[in-house]
């Protein structure tokens, strides 16, 4: 009885444990085919994972998927180059490259995707194959997900032919460390769960008039004294302050560590220097900056000041070409995000100089002298191979030739953008803005800037409604902003966070009308069990 006992239980335990590996995770690739038959191959402890040996990247990957898995599901396995027979093969496909170039005009290529990949399991093992190192990545996390938290002396996974690519190419997250600064292994956390959801850009909010973060290595007094605030209003603009000084900012050193880190996750680092408003950390620092000459402080409370930088003088242009020179030292982004949202222009109204600006170069309103800022730093960007996204008041001046607009007052100023042949990131408020609260009961949870924005909502985004089809081709995807007013530590920002980027990541993966809520959150589940394995805070109510 008692061997019958022990027989039933093991066979109980395979059961639950290739039942708890499972294809069906966030986001949902393009197509599993799991093998009829139902068979499955066993991924044991010590199980090697092997690469061609000459390409660094893989081998990087490789080292990576060793590491998630003895995180997620407790198997340690060996990263190896060049072995026959492993239980895991990671390669480059050449199939996209060769089709790229048919021997027949006509031929359609088969995908043009970069990030195309296939992940297949049979008896041979598990095998991801991908149009790229960075394709390779995006298969080694659906493989992560799918063992999820299943550990043991071995899990078993079902036979399968996984396809996948990502809809959009722009896939991104976003932190604001102005208003609260995050310390540099936070940010890595940030990453490597940005990674977990197929995203492929961060936008690093990095300067304010609540704190500047950036060092600059030829004014180093501007990060130095820049980023401290006095001290930090209680709650919503109460009029009281904790007496506290508040400051941190990111060393050069900390920013390229950030970026190679993100680097092997397959994640580009758009650092943003919010210009010409949202500068009183600078202007604390370089009152000659600024229209009045100030004195201004770096401010200690939420909100949009009035003060600005002057257009009208020409070291406020110096000043910026410093600072942007020295970003594009640091970061080898494409694109390079100079702000531009809620820039009063009444100082502007009231400035000789900024009037005599607008004189000299013919201006009619106040709008073209921030249109002025920004082509005068698009040269100077252009001639270091950067393009410039700005948020979406850029617009209302007339953009700049290359410019890119993120989308944030709703998606009207990202579509008049694409109409104008301008690529657009979406990222309105309504959808995409979770530093708004989650839950009905916003009394229940943190507090947050307001406004209810549930992962359901989240969720229903369709990035390219209203434009026709050869309009959606400006619009480079979606992404999701964690403004920090109101969010002061990690635990905070990972459950405002989690599991809404489960929602933006399948309208950023998965085409439209493959989403299915109902779907998601059946699947969820299994995501929340691998936060908790691995430490990350959620909101475990989904509405
Ligand atoms: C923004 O939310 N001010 C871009
Ligand atoms: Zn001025």
């Amino acid at each position: 009885m008692k061997r019958i006992v022990s027989l039933l239980s093991v066979a109980l335990m395979t059961v639950a444990s290739c039942a708890q590996v499972s294809y069906d995770v966030i986001p949902l690739p393009k197509s599993v085919q799991l093998s009829p038959a139902g068979e499955a191959y066993s991924l044991s402890q010590g199980s090697v994972v092997t690469y061609d040996g000459n390409n660094a990247v893989l081998a990087s990957n490789a080292r990576l998927l060793v590491d998630f898995l003895k995180a997620g599901s407790g198997l340690e396995l060996k990263a190896q180059p060049d072995v026959k027979g492993a239980a895991i093969t990671l390669g480059i496909k050449n199939e996209i490259v060769k089709s790229k170039k048919a021997k027949n005009k006509n031929e359609k290529p088969k995908s043009e995707n970069k990030e195309a990949y296939t992940l297949t399991v049979d008896r041979n093992g598990i095998q991801i194959l991908g149009a790229s190192e960075e394709a390779v990545f995006r298969g080694i996390m659906t493989l992560h997900k799918a063992i999820g938290t299943e550990g043991g002396e071995s899990v078993a996974l079902p036979y399968v032919t996984i396809q996948d690519e990502p809809r959009f190419v722009y896939r991104g997250v976003m932190l604001d460390c102005a208003r609260h600064f995050f310390p540099v292994d936070f940010i890595k956390q940030y990453l490597d769960i940005a990674a977990l959801h197929g995203c492929n850009q961060f936008h690093w909010h990095l300067t304010e008039d609540q704190g500047w973060r950036f060092e600059v290595k030829s004014m180093p007094e501007l990060a130095k004294k820049g980023s401290v605030r006095k001290q930090t209003v209680i709650g919503r603009n109460s009029g009281v302050y904790d007496g506290t000084p508040y400051g941190g900012y990111y060393t050069q050193q900390d920013c390229r560590e950030i970026v190679e880190y993100a680097a092997k996750r397959f994640i580009n680092v758009i650092p943003e220097i919010d210009l010409p408003g949202h500068m009183l950390g600078a202007l604390h620092v370089f009152p000659e900056l600024g229209c009045t000459g100030g004195p201004y402080e770096v401010w200690p409370h939420w909100g949009v000041s009035r003060e600005v930088l002057c257009a009208g003088n020409p070291k406020t242009l110096e000043f910026l070409k410093k600072v942007l020179g020295e970003v594009a030292d640091v970061f080898p982004s494409k694109f390079i995000h100079i702000g531009g949202d809620e820039s009063p222009r009444d100082r502007w109204k009231q400035c000789p100089k900024c009037q005599a600006k607008m004189k000299e170069l013919g201006l009619t309103h106040e709008a073209e002298l921030q249109t002025y800022i920004n082509k005068e730093l698009e040269a100077y960007m252009q001639q270091r191979g950067r393009d410039l996204i700005g948020w979406d008041e850029t617009l209302e001046g007339g953009l700049s030739e290359n410019a890119i607009v993120m989308s944030w007052r709703g998606t009207k100023g990202g579509i008049q953008a694409a109409r104008q042949h301008h690529r657009v990131i979406m990222t309105p408020t309504d959808f995409c803005y979770i530093d708004y609260y989650q839950l009905k009961d916003q009394w229940g949870q943190p507090m947050s800037i307001g406004g209810y924005l549930p992962v359901s909502k989240v969720y229903s985004f369709e990035p390219t409604n209203e434009l026709n089809e050869e309009e959606a081709k400006y619009i480079l995807g979606p992404q999701v902003n964690l403004w920090c007013e109101y969010v002061g530590y990690p635990q905070h920002a990972m459950y405002m966070l989690l599991p809404r980027l489960d929602a933006i990541s399948e309208v950023q993966w998965m085409p439209g009308d493959k989403k299915d809520f109902e779907a998601f959150k059946a699947r969820l589940p299994r995501m929340l069990k691998l936060y908790d394995k691995l430490g990350y805070t959620y909101c475990r109510k989904i509405e």
